[in-house]
């Protein structure tokens, strides 16, 4: 298992460029599945997220290449079925194979989807997946190792209404309704960034969506898709990571490639707390301006608001904030596990089932701990912590990174699923630690 000892203490200055988001890309990708002619996707990162989309697109017959400048091309003209043993074999490590459901009963009139693994932090259930899929007409049969479908009358369109706004269910959608016959009407979408990369990615293709107010979606069912040449949106959450990064160790960071427009709701927070950032054309620069930093207070949202995403890099810098932060997470009923080790590193915070936000969300009264009090500034002292999923996993190291003293941080690959050549960013940035594999 790979393990980080991290000399903390020292402010993370330099630059950091990010690529493509993890969150668009792997869709991104699903998407070449649906496409008669190959595809081009450009700004590609190398982490283990994209090596598994790959690896399970490689087995259903795709054609793949992703070069050191993040290049990627998705050859699709001899897709076909994989041995059921194969996929199973990718059980467990993403939550993508999901959303291989529809271009799968497109191509090959059936599709088998392993069990899902992502990070644990929360239920994380495909009760929305599956009866949107059912919706389109789609047949499902459950297997001891996961689904089989098939569409005995082909996909149809249809009238489909989410009951919360789901990044991944809306995907569905999407990926689904482009070449199901007739309309499609989606209403309660998600309208993250992401998504909205992934409507223009597939009307490059050839499909019909409009993207009307009050989130509803529109697609006209086509015939048949080409592929597409892209190059994916940059990934604002590993912006936010980094942000975050240079706020709790009082460094100074310039992410290269993020982007103001999409990261809106983050940089009034990040001005809040007492961050301050300068927009540049290629880039963001965050920095730590001296001074105190201020309590906030913070509820996480579907977009336009807050993500959630963003809430476990920013806990760290509130650790550091004077006064009384709250925290309200309203998309994920279980995303504050990552706390236990910043308390064990000195930090006061205190979890409540309570929404302690301002609206009260799907999680009240429902015993999910969901709402934290963060109390500060506490100095950080080095400890020895096991990474327990990605966004919780990068909030540990940047606590470790500020803390006084040697922390000895286990499990760190995980960090690698969403976060690209990690270690040379952090040795880019300054920061002092040895890694044994
Ligand atoms: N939900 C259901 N049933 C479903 C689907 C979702 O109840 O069938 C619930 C979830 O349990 C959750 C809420 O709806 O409480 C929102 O989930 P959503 O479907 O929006 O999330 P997702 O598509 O599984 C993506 C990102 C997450 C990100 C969320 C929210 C990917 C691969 N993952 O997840 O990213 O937090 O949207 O923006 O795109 C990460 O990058 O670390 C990460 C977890």
């Amino acid at each position: 298992m790979s393990q980080i000892t991290v000399k903390g203490g020292k402010p993370l200055v330099g630059r950091v460029d990010v690529r493509g988001a993890k969150n668009l890309v792997t869709k991104a990708m699903v998407a070449a599945l649906l496409g008669d002619t190959a595809s081009e996707l450009r700004q590609v990162p190398h982490i283990s997220d994209v090596e598994v989309v790959s690896s399970l697109l490689q087995l259903h017959g795709v054609k793949i290449t992703h070069d050191d400048d993040g290049v990627m091309t998705l050859d699709p003209t001899n897709v076909k079925s994989a041995r059921m043993v194969d996929i199973d074999a990718h059980a467990g490590s993403s939550r993508i194979p999901i959303l291989f459901c529809g271009p799968l009963l497109h191509q090959l009139g059936e599709a088998f989807i392993p069990d899902l693994g992502g990070c644990h932090i929360g239920d994380r259930p495909i009760d929305y997946h599956l009866e949107v899929l059912r919706k389109f007409g789609a047949v499902i049969e459950k297997q001891p190792n996961g689904i089989r479908l098939s569409a005995p009358d082909g996909l149809k369109g249809a009238k489909i209404s989410l009951p919360y706004p789901s990044v991944g269910a809306t995907e569905q959608v999407l990926l689904t309704s482009v070449r199901a016959e007739g309309l499609t009407e989606l209403t309660g979408a998600a309208v993250e960034p992401e998504i909205m990369d992934l409507i223009a990615i597939l009307q490059k293709m050839g499909a019909i969506i409009s993207v009307d107010t009050d989130r509803v979606i529109r697609i006209e069912g086509v015939k048949a898709l080409t592929g597409y040449s892209h190059s994916a949106l940059f990934d604002r959450n590993e912006a936010a990571s980094w942000a975050a990064a240079a706020l709790a160790t009082g460094g100074d960071i310039l992410v290269g490639g993020a982007r103001q427009q999409e990261m809106m709701a983050f940089l009034n927070v990040y001005r809040k707390v007492g961050g301050a950032f300068e927009i540049k054309d290629d880039g963001i620069r965050f920095y730590h301006p001296g001074g105190e930093l201020s309590p906030v207070v913070i509820e996480t949202d579907v977009h336009p608001g807050f993500m959630t995403d963003w809430q476990q890099p920013l806990v760290v810098a509130l650790t550091q904030a004077t006064g009384l932060s709250i925290v309200h997470e309203t998309v994920y009923e279980n995303r504050f596990g990552f706390t236990d080790a910043l308390v064990q590193m000195g930090a006061q915070i205190q979890i409540y089932r309570e929404c302690l936000g301002g609206n009260p969300c799907r999680f009240g009264q429902r015993n999910f701990n969901h709402s934290a009090v963060i109390s500060g500034p506490t100095p950080l002292k080095g400890a020895d912590i096991r990474v327990p999923d990605l966004r919780g996993g990068f909030s540990h190291m940047v606590a470790a990174l500020a803390a006084e003293g040697v922390s000895n941080v286990t499990n760190v690959q995980l960090i690698s699923r969403g976060y690209e050549h990690f270690l040379a960013k952090l040795e880019a940035l300054g920061a002092d630690f040895t890694y044994t594999e």
